[in-house]
């Protein structure tokens, strides 16, 4: 295999996307240096402005995280102590942990095997008198089943407030996700689609309400200075993270783009490799590959086969939540969500980002072919 083992393969390469821009940045992060004004203000507005209209969306609220996003969202819908709200095990903790932060209990539904996203016909067992909310996830950047969640939402009147921590601009029958349930809730996670060089989040919705409410949640329950309404969080967005995300979202449509390309080469070339399962896509979405994630066998063989060729991959998630010791107070057991116990134990993310060259994709594909 020494073909394969040139150099390493990164499963993100944050280095060379900030190289591209670098001159760009620069200037804005120089111009709110000069500014001094560095919480909310001008270029939080003019982040939260354009990230609306990317969106499609009336109202974007800017704060501190995509996990506060969630909790915000959901207390600004009214939901706290004494609810439930239904969300997957297959996900990341803060999904669930926003749920928690909110004063909510969690309530896990099993993924579909083929998407690893919600499998929207087992929602109505799992809905109780205490039922609130649903949070479905767009997980790996691939919307889920929106229209089933939505319907069961509307029988059942629930709230649907969207984790498109991972999906920032992927599309769902015409439709950016986040623009479709009550809420939709974004992380900027450095490594995220959209990340910024810090932590940061927005909340976006078409509802006046929920916009005001979230906004003043996020800024101790005020609107204006020394007038607190209620108590809320410290959980603003900083004016150098905006700045760096206004010039970062004029290129996301780009660098989702060729995210798509990636997919689609690793998709061609895995093809005729039998043991391993490409990633579905479901029909009238547009996904943004945040992840691109294979289903394999012997899983933790490929990944130490894969290491030793000098590529990175990881787990995206190696415990599903209801297993977490977190969660344990749940009640769930061993058995209790298949479809997501399953697949933690068998896929395996492959390296993804925007700049990853055609090449570096064949020398992956090669080493799988040698190894699965
Ligand atoms: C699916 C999902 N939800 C929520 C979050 C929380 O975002 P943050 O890390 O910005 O709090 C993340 C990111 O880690 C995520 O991947």
């Amino acid at each position: 295999m020494s073909k394969i083992a040139v150099g390493k393969i990164p499963f993100v390469d944050l280095k060379v996307q900030y190289e591209s821009i670098r001159n760009e940045i620069q200037e804005v992060v120089n111009g709110v240096l000069e500014d001094t004004n560095f919480i909310l203000g001008k270029h939080v507005k003019k982040f939260e402005d354009d990230f609306a209209r990317f969106c499609g969306v009336k109202f974007a609220i800017g704060v501190g995280n995509g996990t506060e996003a969630i909790t915000l969202a959901l207390k600004a819908l009214g939901i706290g102590a004494g609810d439930e709200v239904i969300t997957v095990p297959n996900t990341a903790v803060p999904t669930a942990e926003a749920i928690t932060l909110a004063g909510a209990r969690v309530v896990f539904v099993d993924i579909d095997p083929d998407t690893y996203n919600i499998d929207a016909s087992k929602i109505a067992e799992k809905i109780t008198k205490k039922t609130k909310a649903i949070v479905p996830v767009h997980l790996y950047g691939q919307p889920c089943n929106l229209d089933e969640v939505m319907r069961v939402a509307k029988t059942f009147n629930l709230k649907v407030v969207e984790d498109a921590a991972q999906a920032h601009g992927a599309i769902y029958e015409g439709k950016r996700v986040g623009s479709i349930g009550d809420a939709g809730c974004f992380s900027f996670y450095p490594s995220k689609n959209l990340g910024c060089y810090g932590d940061g989040g927005a909340v976006v919705t078409n509802n006046k309400d929920t916009a005001s409410k979230v906004s003043m949640l996020r800024d101790h329950g005020r609107k204006e200075k020394y007038v607190h309404e209620f108590e809320g969080h410290n959980s603003r967005l900083d004016a150098l993270q905006a700045a760096v995300l206004q010039v970062k979202l004029k290129y996301i449509d780009k660098w989702n783009e060729r995210r798509r390309e990636n997919a689609q080469y690793y998709t061609e070339l895995l093809s005729d490799v039998n043991s391993v399962t490409v990633p579905e896509i479901l029909t009238g979405t547009v996904p943004v590959f945040h992840l691109y994630v294979i289903k394999v066998n012997d899983r933790d063989a490929l990944m130490a086969g894969l290491k030793e060729e000098g590529i990175e991959t990881g787990v995206h998630y190696p415990l599903p939540l209801h297993l977490q010791p977190a969660y344990a107070y749940l009640g769930n057991k061993k058995g209790s969500y298949p479809a997501a116990e399953f697949a933690t134990k068998h896929i395996v993310s492959l390296p993804m980002f925007p700049e990853l060259r055609m090449e570096q994709i064949e020398m992956v594909v090669d080493a799988i072919r040698e190894l699965a």
